[in-house]
């Protein structure tokens, strides 16, 4: 009976005859493209019997995780017609090696991280957590109550076993890192950018977006909704001129947004220091553990997303430019004029990011791209020269300040609110919090300190109504 799930589907996977393992892109397309299969395939499994059998391949079905969501083994119940084929062994071997290598997550002795996929937004995503997720609220809407377990599933687990690892080795990084994909187009190889601790940004990211996605569906009085068709409008959203300003309030760039309302800090720690109790925690790893949290809201919800350099494919700086001595002043507002759309996807603005970094080191002979940071509409910010580099993008001040570039011409329009948000509030809360931006900062249109009319009429007149905005004088006296 036990193989009763994984050998129907497995039949099933066989008969679509999909492309091999070996073959088998890390994206979310791939991914939605093999769930599609299996739920095109006539076997009518219900979207929560299928995400069961998913974590059942994955080999996430480990005691802590069966007191909230049950064993996968009693699944001959679930009324799924028994595979009358003596071949569903060899085939559910497939399966569960398929499923296996694309969820099932852990980081490699060579910083490789598996179970993860890219996502059309240019983040990574750790699926364990997000099934898990999703698996909690099925469950939950079909027997009609809260989600059990939901945000000790995605996230709180996570974090207590990397608060509590870090705690007990000194040496141990308690967040993070993010990575690196070999390629973009075919992401197939995922590479940590530092040594990994046991929440890496990918488990984080899909922990969220567990969490977001399972509290949705619980909440939900509709038919239970397709797993396919879920993480299509999560992930597979096409973007209209207004940006996130227009888009449904579920998709993956608005994942900080969502979570910060889903879960207040407070209630996080509460619930990170319960999955500790059994461990009876001391009055130090309390501490640990309400530090650890703090870390987490700075660096996953007050600072903003921002793409790093080597998933827009920035090209080595022509030379090392000099270090700055952050905390610094100032936040330069600058509008790229050319490009002159706004970029509303990963693809374009990561395209724009390559065109402007080919611009400043061919034609302007610059070490590398100018802006410190640029803002895309896409809902995300690109790593420039970042907040330890010295950028090139406003004339004798570029030690006193950050560069902050945001895609297009606005001269005659404004970017959408959201992009807006990212700088004067998510970039600016993050650099005074992280210390790189002292908390006095001064925000100036580049068109103040040199003789140009960026960042645009229209967006300059906007950035003089922002609190922190200063005008010239007030700049000369500090510089002075
Ligand atoms: C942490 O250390 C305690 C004892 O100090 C030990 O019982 C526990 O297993 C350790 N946990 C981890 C995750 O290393
Ligand atoms: C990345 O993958 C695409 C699509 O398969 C391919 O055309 C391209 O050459 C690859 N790039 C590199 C640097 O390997
Ligand atoms: C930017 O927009 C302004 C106003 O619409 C226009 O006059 C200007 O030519 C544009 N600049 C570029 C480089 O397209
Ligand atoms: C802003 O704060 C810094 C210390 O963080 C201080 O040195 C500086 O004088 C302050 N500037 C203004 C204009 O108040
Ligand atoms: C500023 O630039 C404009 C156009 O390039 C030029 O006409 C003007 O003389 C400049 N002003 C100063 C004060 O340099």
């Amino acid at each position: 009976m036990k193989t009763t799930v994984v050998g129907l589907i497995a039949l099933a996977w066989t008969c679509v005859n999909i492309q091999s393992a070996a073959a088998y892109q890390r994206d979310t397309d791939h991914f939605i493209q093999a769930i599609q299969k299996i739920e095109n395939s006539g076997l009518e499994l219900s979207p929560l019997a299928l995400v069961r059998s998913l974590r059942r391949a994955a080999g996430h079905d480990d005691a802590f995780t069966q007191r909230f969501l049950g064993a996968t083994h009693n699944d001959s119940e679930t009324g799924i017609l028994i595979a009358n084929s003596k071949n569903v062994e060899a085939w559910s071997l497939e399966f569960l090696s398929f499923f296996d290598k694309a969820i099932h997550n852990f980081v490699t002795d060579a910083r490789e991280e598996r179970g993860v996929v890219l996502t059309p937004d240019g983040t990574t995503v750790a699926l364990a957590p997000l099934l898990q997720g999703i698996e909690a609220g099925l469950k939950a809407q079909l027997e009609g109550h809260h989600p059990e377990g939901l945000h000790f599933l995605t996230l709180a687990r996570t974090l207590g076993l990397s608060f509590l690892h870090a705690f007990n080795s000194s040496s141990a990084e308690r967040l993070g890192p993010d990575g690196c994909w070999d390629n973009v187009s075919a992401p197939m190889v995922f590479t940590l950018l530092d040594p990994p601790s046991l929440a890496t940004d990918a488990l984080i990211n899909g922990g969220m977006d567990g969490a977001i996605l399972g509290a949705h569906i619980s909440d939900g009085a509709q038919a239970q909704p397709k797993l396919s068709e879920l993480l299509k409008s999560y992930y597979h959203f096409q973007l209209g001129e207004g940006g996130l300003d227009e888009a449904p309030r579920l998709v993956s760039p608005l994942r900080r947004e969502n979570y910060r309302k889903l879960v207040p800090p407070s209630v996080l720690e509460g619930m990170v220091l319960e999955f500790l109790a059994d461990r009876d925690p001391s009055a130090e790893l309390k501490a640990a553990v309400k530090v650890g949290v703090q870390d987490f809201v700075l660096r996953y919800l007050d600072c903003p997303p921002i793409i790093p350099r080597c998933l827009w494919g920035a090209k080595i700086p022509k030379g090392i430019p000099s270090r700055l001595s952050p905390p610094l002043h100032f936040i330069y507002v600058h509008h790229t004029e050319v490009p002159s759309r706004p970029c509303l996807t990963f693809k374009q603005c990561s395209r724009d990011m390559r065109a402007m970094q080919r611009f400043h080191q061919e034609e302007r002979g610059w070490k590398d791209i100018g802006y410190s940071f640029v803002v895309g509409s896409d809902g995300y910010m690109y790593e420039g020269r970042g907040w330890w580099r010295q950028g090139s993008h406003t004339r004798n001040h570029n030690s006193f300040g950050y560069g902050v570039a945001f895609i297009g011409n606005y001269s005659a329009s404004l970017p959408t609110r959201h992009s807006m948000s990212l700088v004067r509030h998510r970039l600016a809360t993050c650099g005074v919090i992280g210390q790189f931006i002292q908390a006095n900062y001064t925000v100036q249109g580049h068109r103040q300190v040199v003789n140009t009319t960026c960042p645009g009429d229209a967006l300059y007149s906007e950035i003089s109504t922002w609190e922190h905005y200063g005008d010239t004088e007030s700049s000369k006296a500090t510089n002075s």
